[in-house]
Parts: structure tokens; C-alpha cells; sequence
């Protein structure tokens, strides 16, 4: 296990569905659902893998699709799969490493992975997992976060973080870049056999805002305040406060960057 795999182990065993509580409210600008449901809006008669599925929250929207057909998930964390298991009782997970899938291939028509797979290690090995897992006709669907939408609170936010980050954090790099930019991912898929030589992608703006203690609330889910001590959090959770156009209103946006990427089994392999 690398440092990056030990920092999200111990991350989620402290703040199991920190994920959820951050975007499913959240709202794409241009199509008012959530990130969550751009993925499984996807799903149509798919038996569905989901990897990375944390506490469970997408896998119970794929569950409530008409003609669905039990969806699968998987995690390294086995707090958030207890999470899961406590929050929807019938769902399926397996403690898995998305580079080592405990499946038979061809099982799945549809894996998809929600803010999950640009923190994973080795993506080819993970790509090659996939390629292996999905039917020949299958699709590999992700919701890959990216930066603030310039000019609201989420970007207030990281400012006065960066701000306060000392150059000692512990908090690693974790994914790798190809996971994170178009070339990356066009590479990692339409370079390999198992998969169709172009990639569907489209952009999003998710705004995950309300409150001023809501956003606190889904802003406090960041991995980069892992390690930032509770009075150095109090400093922050005021100049925040702070920088806010109106602490009072109903509802502050605080908007992310989001990408979606579609990649198809190339049939013939
Ligand atoms: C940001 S959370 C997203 C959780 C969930 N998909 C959601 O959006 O609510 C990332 C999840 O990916 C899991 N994860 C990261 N790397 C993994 C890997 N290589 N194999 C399996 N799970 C992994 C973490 O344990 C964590 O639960």
C-alpha cells in the first residue's frame, strides 16, 4: 500500500461518507441533477459496478432505476462499506482494490465510479480491470472533480486554506495526473485494445452551496483539512465567514468543476 492509499484508508475510516455529505445535494448547473445522478442516469437494464462506491449513495440511486438489476459496489475502505451496509441493508459491496476486481469477466454492461477514480494508483491496471469486468457492449462512466468555478466561495475557500497549508502538511499527492486531464484520461482508454478509440466527455459546473453552515459543512469534507489543527479550523471557519457576500442568505453557491467521461468496450476484443 502507498502513502497516498494509507492517507485515504484513514481518512474515510474517520469521516465515513464525507462524499455524499459534500455533493448529493448539489447541482449541475447546466441540467439541475446531482453528480451522482449524471452517472446513474446512465443506467438502463445494466447490471452496474460501481467502484469506489463509499457509503453506498449512488448505489442506492442506481437501485431505485426502473428494471435494474442488483448493482454491485466495491471499496478499500472498510468503513465505508460498513457505512454503507448500516445505511441500506440490501445493498452488495465487497471490500476490493479497483486494480484487483474479485470478478468473473465479462459480469458487468456499466461500471461507473463517482469522485473515485482520479485518486486511484496504476489506472492502467485499473483500466485493464475494467476492460476485463464490462461485457463486450459495456461502458465505464466517471464523475472526475476538477477546481472552483472562479469567482464564488469555493474558490474563497482554497485561497484562504492555501493560505494557511504549511509547507510540513502530511497530506500526500494522491491519484495520478492522467486520472485528472482530458490527455491523460484520452490516453489511458484510447490507447488501450479493450476500449473504443474515443471517449465521451462533457463538462459540468456542480454547485454544492446553501447555507453558510451547510457549505461549512460540505467544505469541512476536503482531504487537504486532514491534518489542520481544530483552532487553525476555527481561524478558517471565520475568515470564511469573512469573506462571504452575505453570511444570511438561504443560499451561498459554492460551485466545483466537474467532468464526465464515457468510454465504450471495444466490442471486438
Ligand atoms: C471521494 S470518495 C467517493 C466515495 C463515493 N464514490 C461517493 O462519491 O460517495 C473515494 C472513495 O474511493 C475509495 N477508493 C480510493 N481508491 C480506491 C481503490 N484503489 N480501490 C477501491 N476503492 C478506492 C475510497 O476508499 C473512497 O471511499
Amino acid at each position: 500500500m502507498n502513502r497516498a492509499e494509507a492517507f485515504l484508508l484513514e481518512f474515510h475510516r474517520r469521516h465515513p461518507g464525507c462524499t455524499r455529505i459534500a455533493f448529493s445535494a448539489g447541482a449541475s448547473l447546466e441540467t439541475g441533477e446531482s453528480s451522482y445522478e449524471l452517472l446513474s442516469s446512465l443506467a438502463n437494464q445494466d447490471s452496474v459496478l460501481d467502484i469506489g462506491c463509499g457509503d453506498g449513495h449512488l448505489l442506492s440511486l442506481l437501485a431505485k432505476r426502473p428494471n435494474h438489476r442488483h448493482p454491485v459496489g466495491v471499496d478499500f475502505s472498510p468503513d465505508e462499506l460498513a457505512a454503507a451496509r448500516q445505511r441500506h441493508a440490501d445493498l452488495i459491496v465487497a471490500q476490493a482494490k479497483a486494480q484487483s476486481l474479485p470478478f468473473a469477466p465479462c459480469t458487468f454492461s456499466l461500471a461507473v465510479s463517482h469522485f473515485a477514480f482520479h485518486l486511484m494508483a496504476n489506472l492502467h491496471v485499473v483500466v485493464d480491470e475494467l476492460a476485463r469486468v464490462l461485457t463486450p457492449t459495456g461502458r465505464f462512466a466517471a464523475i472526475i472533480g476538477g477546481g472552483p468555478k472562479l469567482g464564488d466561495t469555493f474558490e474563497s475557500f482554497l485561497e484562504l486554506l492555501s493560505e494557511r497549508r504549511r509547507d510540513d502538511t502530511r497530506v500526500p499527492s494522491i491519484g495520478e495526473r492522467r486520472g485528472r486531464t482530458e490527455e491523460g484520461l484520452v490516453e489511458l482508454f484510447t490507447s488501450h485494445k479493450g476500449f473504443r478509440n474515443e471517449l465521451q466527455i462533457s463538462d459540468h459546473y456542480i454547485d454544492f452551496g446553501g447555507t453558510f453552515d451547510e457549505v461549512w459543512t460540505r467544505l469541512s469534507t476536503v482531504y487537504d483539512l486532514a491534518y489542520v489543527s481544530a483552532e487553525e479550523t476555527l481561524d478558517l471557519r471565520e475568515a470564511f465567514r469573512a469573506s462571504v457576500a452575505n453570511e444570511h442568505a438561504s443560499h451561498i453557491p459554492c460551485t466545483m468543476a466537474i467532468r464526465r467521461v464515457i468510454a465504450h468496450r471495444a466490442r471486438d476484443t
